[in-house]
């Protein structure tokens, strides 16, 4: 393998607080190695088009408490491609681009993996993505932040609710995973979480309806995990209204306002950690995998495990909030 002297660094698919605090680590950190940096926007669009520009120290100054990502992302369709991919390697080969740096989620590092097995290049992923629903690390960047933004949406909910004894559906995101919406749930003292990942064991409207919820409460607020599999928060307000027309139902859904806002410390410390890793681990000679954290501990995760989408959730929080809601 050729010596690295240029890195590239994009972001890709969802934002996500805390993608920013990674750019900056990023560049930073390998400018103080001694490479070149080329940023790349909107993600692989911007492989495959040539978006390609010099990063300096001074481009990601002041960037690190804000949200989104100033290299912009996409989803692209063309780096899907056969040729798209040839596109974005000559572009790659072009700007005398040694390896790259890719922040995103499960879409992004999947076609960090196939790029990464076509063409001869290292490539380390990031998890950056609220839903933190990839494997190998405990966390992803933007999942703090996406919490704190969902337990400050739910406090101000539950006011109306309890004002009007309500039950409440609030719809979270998470990509048919459920981390959000039962942390959430613990986080707000929520009635309950209704996440993709025991759907299929148990019916858990019924399971918390008949389970006599709401006997010593006036209202309810249950986090619902977006998901066809859950039937999200509109098809569980329907079926309370065809099954149990005694509540009074509404739905919030929060959509993308839990993609936004000004990175918690604690995502920016984990983007910083992870940026600075993904450069060590280039030094090192590393290749195809991705950064992760395990017990506060940096660890190197394969693609192949990252991408996995087997990513348990931990039924001892899911005891806790069935304990806490009585
Ligand atoms: O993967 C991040 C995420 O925010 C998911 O939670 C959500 O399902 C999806 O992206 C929404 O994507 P888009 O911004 O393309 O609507």
């Amino acid at each position: 393998m050729a010596a690295i002297k240029t890195i590239g660094v994009l972001t890709s698919g969802g934002d996500a607080p805390g993608m920013n605090a990674a750019i900056r680590a990023v560049t930073r950190s390998a400018i103080y190695n001694g490479f070149k940096v080329k940023g790349i926007y909107r993600g692989y669009k911007g492989l495959v088009e040539d978006e390609i520009v010099d990063f300096k120290a001074h481009n990601v100054s002041n960037i690190i408490h804000h949200g989104g990502t100033i290299l912009k992302t996409a989803r692209c369709k063309e780096f899907m491609t056969v040729e798209g991919r040839r596109r974005a390697y000559e572009n790659i080969q072009r700007h005398g681009i040694d390896a790259l740096v890719v922040i995103g989620g499960d879409g992004s590092l999947s076609g960090a993996r196939q790029f990464a097995s076509e063409y001869d290049l290292p490539i380390v992923g990031l998890p950056g993505t609220i839903d933190n629903d990839l494997s190998g690390t405990d966390h992803t960047i933007g999942y703090d932040t996406a919490l704190n933004t969902i337990m400050w949406c739910v406090d101000r909910i539950r006011d109306t609710a309890s004002s009007h004894e309500r039950l409440f559906f609030i719809e979270v995101m998470g990509r048919e995973s459920g981390f959000l919406a039962l942390n959430g749930a613990i986080a707000t003292g929520a009635e309950a979480a209704i996440i993709p990942e025991i759907s299929t064991e148990v019916d858990q409207l019924s399971e918390l309806i008949e389970s006599g919820f709401r006997h010593s409460k006036t209202s309810s607020i249950v986090l619902v995990a977006e998901s066809p599999i859950t039937g999200g928060a509109m098809g569980l307000a329907e079926r309370v209204h065809k099954e149990y027309p005694q509540y009074d139902v509404r739905v919030t859904i929060l959509g993308h306002l839990q993609r936004g806002g000004s990175p918690t410390a604690q995502d920016r410390i984990l983007a910083s950690r992870m940026g600075a890793a993904a450069i060590d681990a280039l030094l090192e000679g590393q290749r195809n995998i991705m950064i992760g954290d395990d017990d506060e501990r940096i660890v190197y995760v394969p693609f192949t495990k990252a991408i996995r989408r087997d990513k348990p959730i931990d039924r001892d929080l899911l005891d806790l909030l069935r304990r806490l809601s009585i």
